[in-house]
């Protein structure tokens, strides 16, 4: 399987590299399209990319895979999204759904236990679903707080719940919490049954993602304990990984969990 790599940063660079350096028995890079232009990557143009690969990922932001995705689709390519946040928007999700006969395939990323809320949404809907991020205090600044909010958020030292409420709203106050929050709300099959809340802990070593779901099938409850990555802080070390193991379950499928 010849995958590129759109988006070479902590976590396409990772992933590129991995590839680039035989890390995924049957997959190789074919190349990388990043305008920062990683050094030690083979970068290519878009069009290039597409002529070359069987598979694409994209791990580059939600503008990327608007621009990008519908093409590498188009083209008869399979596209693994990392960027899975952009999909709260709905007219894209549809777009990509019927842009193949490329496959769309979602990274499961920084959580799991999406494919349980799948199969107990699928038996009947969930009547609850909650998402509750914890995250070190200081990564949760963001450009609409004011001046003293942020300053309270560096300078707290107890946690901080800072917001609570429908999934959709809490995403777009802070957009690193869309992608867990639309994993969910995706598995769950629903946008409107997903509460999520974000808390600013000034101690906190991990980042932390508190999911639960109730409804015929039973109730769930997930606590996923992620080290931040010791490059990008804001992100989890194991999300190039999840990237790898589902790379590595589309080129040579061994044990696969679906
Ligand atoms: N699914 C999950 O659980 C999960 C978890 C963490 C992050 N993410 C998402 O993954 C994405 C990548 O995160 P990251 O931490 O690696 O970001 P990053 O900023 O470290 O890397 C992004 C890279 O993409 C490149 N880029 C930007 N626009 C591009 C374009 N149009 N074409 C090609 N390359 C482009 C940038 O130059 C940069 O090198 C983000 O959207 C992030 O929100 C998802």
């Amino acid at each position: 399987m010849r995958a590129g790599v759109i988006g070479a940063g902590s976590i396409g660079g990772v992933v590129a590299r991995a590839l680039r350096d035989g890390g995924v028995p049957g997959a190789t890079l074919s190349g990388v399209v990043d305008p920062a232009g990683p050094a030690d990557l083979p970068v290519v143009r878009p069009d290039e990319l597409l002529s070359t690969s069987d598979l694409v990922v994209e791990a580059a932001g939600q503008r990327a895979l608007a621009e990008l995705g519908p093409r590498v689709l188009a083209a008869g390519l399979d596209l693994l999204v990392v960027s899975v946040g952009a999909l709260a928007d709905d007219a894209l999700l549809e777009t990509l759904l019927s842009a193949g006969p490329g496959e769309l395939h979602l990274s499961t990323g920084a959580i799991g236990g999406l494919d349980l809320l799948r199969a107990a949404a699928r038996m009947a809907p969930l009547a609850r679903v909650t998402i509750e991020t914890t995250k070190l205090a200081a990564n949760l600044v963001q450009p609409w707080m004011t001046a003293a909010e942020a300053e309270r958020l560096r300078t707290t030292e107890v946690p901080v719940e800072l917001l609570r409420g429908a999934a959709r709203e809490v995403t777009a106050a802070f957009p690193k919490s869309a992608n867990v929050a639309a994993s969910v709300a995706l598995a769950a099959g629903s946008w409107d049954v997903v509460e999520a809340a974000v808390i600013a802990d000034p101690a906190a070593t991990v980042t932390s993602h508190v999911i639960t779901a109730e409804g015929p099938a039973g109730s769930y409850r997930f606590e996923i304990r992620n080290r931040p990555s010791p490059v990008t802080p804001t992100s989890s070390e194991v999300v190039p990984h999840a990237v790898l193991s589902a790379l590595a379950a589309l080129a040579e499928p061994r044990v696969v969990f679906r």
